[in-house]
């Protein structure tokens, strides 16, 4: 490849979704969903997303459709930011390079899809190509869509015409010359698109290759959770073994016991989706959006399908390392800014509180080779999914003006290495720089 062209689909690279992720966890769409999921159907059942109650009974596809709309998560994105109506569109990805709005996909005819055949919308979720077939930018999941069967496209495209229109004109690329090539996302496509359908998984139960059709598919649980190569295609080999964010890790979440969710019962996988938490692990950032809009929506068959699949996947090869002990420098100084400033919450056994406060004990997040969400949850706070079953959650207090950037690696080393948990220490230099790219300010006053 000459090395100019190299240069342009390095830069087109920055535009997929990986990268423009960034936001993901500072949008206020948190209640997308409640608009396109009716009141009274969802909380603890397993049958999924019904039709309202008391009215006049809705076509059966139109009900399959909005259940496959909301565990695509298409709402995450497509919501308008200012008034909240979902598939109007508008909300900004921000890439390095400016501003790619999502579509107005309701059913307006002049500024939505309204005027689009069942065709033309398969091709723009499997295949990333615009009405008139031009490459849309891989910011809109296609490379995992593609996956989507062709019964559930025809109930989507069903549902999605039921979706009230809004009028509301967007022009999605706001990107600069010569970013604003749609031509460029060709060499991208010929590198990274992987168009093969969903392949059933050899050998494998019903129940396994119904969770990998939704991860894979319309979950696109591997836009964040697998690490992307410099051009921002899947790294190969690396399946939902990890991957950065701005701000946010989203951890391994395959079957391997360390990093992965492999030592959680399959209960726990689903009372994580569902809820926003379990015993170990509270959902927050980009996850806890995940799960407010989408995976709380979802049937128990389904998140029991997605848990077998994960950790049946085998994962990296990476294992428990010795902790550090406790004599050392960082652990001592980690353990006091501990019992200062966390056990309240999070106990002085790191058991949390559950529902309520994440536990910090044998909780793989916490053990992630990467640290960024640690460093993020601690300097900047945050708070757990809103669900129906947890409507309040617990919110995370912000530490950066209290803590300096040492206390704060030191208190990480102390909770990556107490109560059974092992992993590298973090440096004050990693967390200082957290801060900057948070724009955080530095401690108040020193003690
Ligand atoms: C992570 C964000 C994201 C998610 C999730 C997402 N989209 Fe998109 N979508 C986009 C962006 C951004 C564009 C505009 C891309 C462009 O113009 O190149 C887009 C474009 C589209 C288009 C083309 C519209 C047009 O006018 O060209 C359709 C149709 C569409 N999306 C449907 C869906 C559906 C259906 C879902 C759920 C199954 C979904 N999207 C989920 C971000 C997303
Ligand atoms: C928009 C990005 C994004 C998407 C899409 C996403 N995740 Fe996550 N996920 C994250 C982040 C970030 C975390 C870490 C959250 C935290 O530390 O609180 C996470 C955490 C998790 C965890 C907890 C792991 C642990 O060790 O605590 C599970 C399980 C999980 N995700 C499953 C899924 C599944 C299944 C899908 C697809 C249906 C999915 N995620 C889609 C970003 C995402
Ligand atoms: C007022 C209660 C409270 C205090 C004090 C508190 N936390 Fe938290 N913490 C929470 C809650 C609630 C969550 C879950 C919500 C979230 O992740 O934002 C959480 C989440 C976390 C997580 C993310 C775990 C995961 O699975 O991703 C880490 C790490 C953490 N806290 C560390 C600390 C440390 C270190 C301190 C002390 C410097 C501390 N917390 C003090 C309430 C608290």
């Amino acid at each position: 490849m000459k090395p100019r062209n190299r240069m342009v689909l390095a830069a087109a690279a920055v535009l997929s979704l990986s990268s423009a992720i960034g936001l993901y966890g500072a949008r206020g769409v948190a209640d997308a969903a409640d608009a396109i999921v009716q009141p009274g159907q969802q909380g603890g059942s397993s049958q999924g997303v019904k039709a309202p109650a008391n009215q006049v009974p809705e076509d059966p596809a139109v009900t399959r459709g909005r259940y496959v709309a909301i565990a695509g998560d298409c709402a995450a994105c497509h919501t308008d930011p200012h008034q909240g109506k979902p598939f109007a569109g508008g909300y900004a990805l921000e890439t390095p390079f400016g501003k790619l709005l999502a579509s107005n996909i309701t059913s307006d005819k002049a500024t939505g899809i309204g005027s689009w055949t069942e065709a033309e919308f398969t091709r723009a979720v499997r295949e990333g190509k615009g009405k008139d077939g031009e490459n849309l930018y891989p910011a809109m999941p296609y490379n995992a869509y593609v996956k989507v069967s062709d019964q559930d496209m025809h109930d989507l495209w069903a549902y999605m015409q039921t979706v009230p229109a809004v009028d509301n004109k967007v022009v999605s690329n706001q990107l600069p010359f010569p970013f604003n090539i749609r031509l460029m996302m060709m060499g991208w496509n010929l590198l990274f698109f992987d168009k093969t359908p969903f392949v059933p998984v050899a050998n494998a139960s019903a129940q396994i290759n119904r969770g990998a059709y939704l991860v894979q598919g319309l979950g696109h649980c591997a836009a964040c959770h697998t690490a992307k190569n410099f051009l921002g295609g899947d790294k190969s080999g690396a399946f939902l073994q990890g991957g950065d964010l701005a701000g946010w890790h989203a951890p391994q979440i395959t079957g391997n016991r360390y990093v992965g969710i492999g030592g959680w019962t399959p209960d726990q996988v689903v009372q994580y989706l569902k809820t926003g938490s379990n015993d170990v692990a509270v959902a927050s950032g980009p996850m806890a959006e995940a799960v407010t809009n989408s995976t709380q929506h979802m049937t128990n068959d389904d998140l029991l399908a997605i848990a077998a699949y994960l950790q049946s996947l085998p994962g990296s090869t990476q294992t428990k390392p010795q902790p550090l002990t406790a004599t050392e420098q960082a652990m001592k100084q980690g353990a006091n800014v501990y019992s200062a400033n966390c056990s309240a919450c999070h106990n002085s056994d790191g058991k949390g509180i559950n529902q309520l406060a994440a536990g910090l004990g044998n909780n793989p997040a916490v053990q992630a080779a990467n640290a960024q969400s640690l460093m993020t949850t601690v300097l900047q706070g945050g708070r757990g999914a809103v669900t129906l079953d947890n409507p309040t959650s617990g919110a995370m207090p912000s530490f950066a003006w209290k803590l300096s950037d040492q206390q704060v690696a030191a208190v990480l080393t102390y909770i990556r290495n107490t109560w059974g948990n092992s992993a590298p220490a973090v440096a004050a230099t990693q967390v200082a720089q957290v801060r900057k790219d948070l724009k955080l300010p530095a401690q108040l006053s020193a003690h």
